[in-house]
């Protein structure tokens, strides 16, 4: 089973180490490995080039020792990304059975900047606008994938991409639909998803964590409300100190409190939402990214998103309080809070 310590199955994997036996392998007759960027729980992520037209591209290839069901994913998760036309899903560039390596691959525009697990590591959490513009525009996201049939189904830090564009300008992009499927298809139970896949659960719903076949879009909206709680309280808001099974058995049956009674600032308004995200009761959230997308746009002024509002987060006390965000490099700091105003200018320099 993938590792459930919780900071550790968030935690982005290490930028940028190597991976001898690929580099330099040419995937699908096409794509030209140049390093390795990423390990996921299931494939790993390669920076590669398209020897067609150049372009440095993403490419993610299935464990080798992956079975020949959990292989299939990455053809389902190439089929409900193509359909989704959003600048908040990954673009997928092509997909393929790399014959010589006996592996499937999946090919993605390169994303440079890092995920929301990689930046949540070493802070305690951000700022409530920030936290609230992240999740309008993971809504936008989900609700291609909603309007399109697909649930995404893993949603979680590691799998919203923060993307750094020109002049700092950070766009929120789901990846990793590997757990996707179409909504009217059968579901699997949640032993097998998080044996085999999901690696935290979490981020589960209630209705994911008891394995009920018919969940539905309102899945994804929990899911989503717990990453939102996480980004403002620092931690989940549930953890597996006492195990797997009493963390499952209180998902299932006990209400999370308010968000006001454990962050007393964060105004109501802001509490109503998120709290009725993680509602208990699917029939008590929002019935879609939609209608939650609606009630986030109008506690904003706007959804967009800059390095500098990744800046502003309050530190975990003694150690590790900043990450700077750029092209995927980490550097962290050791340091006592609050961090300085010198620190934060060269962990998150301007760039416009
Ligand atoms: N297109 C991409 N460009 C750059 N990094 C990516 C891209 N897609 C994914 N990643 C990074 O790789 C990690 C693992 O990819 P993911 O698709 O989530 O694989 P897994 O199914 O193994 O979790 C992500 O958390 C993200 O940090
Ligand atoms: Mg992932």
């Amino acid at each position: 089973m993938a590792p459930l310590h919780p900071r550790a199955a968030e935690r982005a994997p290490v930028e940028g180490s190597r991976a001898p036996t690929l580099v330099g392998r040419v995937i699908g007759g096409r794509f030209r490995i140049v390093q390795q960027l990423a390990s996921g729980a299931m494939g790993v992520i390669h920076e590669a080039v398209d020897q067609d037209s150049g372009e440095v591209v993403a490419l993610k290839l299935h464990r080798q020792d992956a079975q020949e069901h959990q292989a299939r994913r990455l053809e389902r998760e190439a089929e409900a990304m193509s359909a989704l036309d959003t600048p908040h899903v990954v673009r997928v560039i092509s997909s393929g059975h790399d014959q010589a390596l006996g592996a499937q691959y999946l090919v993605m525009e390169r994303l440079r900047g890092m995920d929301l697990a990689g930046l949540l590591a070493p802070i305690s959490g951000l700022g409530i606008d920030t936290v609230l513009r992240i999740g309008a525009q993971a809504c936008l996201g989900l609700r291609a994938a909603h309007d399109a049939g697909y649930l995404h189904r893993d949603l979680k830090p590691g799998n919203l991409f923060l993307s750094l564009g020109r002049g700092g300008v950070v766009t929120v992009k789901l990846v990793d639909f590997g757990l996707a499927k179409p909504r009217d298809s059968a579901q699997r139970t949640v032993l097998t998803a998080m044996g085999e896949v999901v690696g935290t659960p979490l981020y589960l719903s209630p209705e994911q964590a008891r394995g009920d076949r018919d969940i539905d879009p309102r899945s994804d909206v929990f899911s989503l409300g717990i990453v939102l709680v996480r980004c403002l309280l620092g931690r989940p808001p549930r953890d597996l100190g006492a195990g797997l099974l009493p963390f499952l058995e209180a998902l299932c049956s006990e209400q999370l409190p308010s968000l006001c009674a454990a962050l007393p600032h964060v105004p109501p308004e802001v509490a109503r939402v998120i709290d009725r995200c993680t509602r208990l009761e699917p029939a008590a959230r929002y019935p879609s990214a939609a209608a939650l997308l609606a009630e986030l746009s109008a506690l904003i002024e706007t959804d967009a998103l800059h390095t500098r509002d990744l800046r502003e987060h309050r530190p975990t006390s003694g150690t590790l309080v900043a990450v700077r965000i750029d092209d995927g490099e980490t550097t962290r700091i050791s340091t006592t809070p609050p961090i300085t105003a010198e620190q934060t200018r060269r962990l998150f320099p301007d760039e416009d």
